[in-house]
């Protein structure tokens, strides 16, 4: 990340985040389609059960359909709205308001009631750095301009900014921590590049990517690397038959691990070997929380 979290810190957010809790009526939480629990904050439950919820589950273009929409059944079963984008290509954008007032409609009709037609919703968006925040706030605010700086909580005077007549938004996006106590979820933020300083050697981070698409989507390795993925082989073992597939040789006729393992962070990265989702809502309790 490219925050140092530490004790003091989360506590500064912790406030900040619930002064700003105090101005909006509901909280958006972001996360990453492919990795929805490693890209949730621990404590957010917590933090947030004074006020109904979203969950958006961004970057869904590069996550499976089928895996995303059990993600979606999964929050919905906990009472929260739910919603999937590609904020690339605004895909999911439209389904943001309509989406925001059905969760507030009940408070939307009391409003009513008491004469405050026309009250604007308030909401604020929350989560980890590179979930895509910045780029969502933008698509909702139809700006092109400035990614938000990573910095913890929601910085002093607050700004709104309008997704239409009866809908804002805080403009600075609250910064959530990950579970980064847990190396699975390290590992998997890596994966994905949500975390951009090396936790691991790239080599190794390689070796654990390709031992795991090579277990979870032995179709996906063989159809891109033209080799037949060893369910018992270690991960730079397969690794290895990949790069002597490419041709990737140094002197001697050693395959060029460094090279293929950077190759295949940046493959699945960009997406190239297909829409991979790296958990199910069957890990809750496995091993994630
Ligand atoms: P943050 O504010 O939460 O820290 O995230 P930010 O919006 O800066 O987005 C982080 C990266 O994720 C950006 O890529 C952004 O373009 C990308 N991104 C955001 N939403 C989506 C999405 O729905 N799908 C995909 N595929 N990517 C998304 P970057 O590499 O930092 O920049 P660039 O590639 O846009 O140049």
């Amino acid at each position: 990340m490219n925050i140092q979290w530490y004790p003091g810190h989360m506590t500064k957010t912790r406030r900040q985040m619930a002064e700003s809790l105090k101005l909006v009526d509901a909280v958006c939480e972001l996360l990453d389609a492919r990795i929805p629990l490693s890209s949730r904050n621990p404590d957010i439950d917590e933090m947030f059960s004074s006020k109904p919820r979203m969950v958006i589950l961004n970057k869904a273009d590069q996550a499976d359909q089928n895996i995303t929409r059990r993600w979606k059944e999964y929050f919905k079963s906990k009472g929260m709205a739910v919603i999937e984008t590609d904020c690339k290509t605004r895909r999911g954008i439209n389904d943001f308001a309509p989406a925001l007032r059905e969760l507030l409609k009940d408070q939307i009709a009391k409003w009513n009631e008491k004469g405050q037609v026309g009250r604007p919703v308030r909401v604020m968006i929350v989560g980890i750095p590179n979930v895509g925040k910045s780029t969502l706030i933008n698509q909702l605010a139809g700006r092109k301009t400035a990614k938000t700086e990573d910095r913890p909580g929601v910085t002093r005077g607050k700004q709104w900014v309008k997704v239409d007549e009866k809908l804002e938004l805080l403009d600075t996006p609250g910064i959530l921590w990950p579970k980064f106590d847990d190396p699975k979820v390290g590992l998997r933020l890596a994966f994905t590049g949500a975390v951009k300083d090396a936790i691991m050697d790239t080599e190794t981070l390689a070796f654990e990517l390709m031992k795991l698409l090579a277990t979870e989507y032995p179709d996906k390795v063989r159809e891109r690397y033209k080799i037949e993925p060893d369910p018992n082989a270690e991960g730079w073992e397969i690794l290895e038959a990949a790069g002597r597939k490419r041709g990737f040789l140094i002197s001697g006729g050693e395959i060029d691990l460094d090279r293929m393992a950077k190759v295949l962070l940046d493959e699945y990265r960009a997406g190239k070997l297909g829409r991979l989702s790296l958990e199910t809502p069957e890990m809750i309790g496995e091993n994630n929380e």
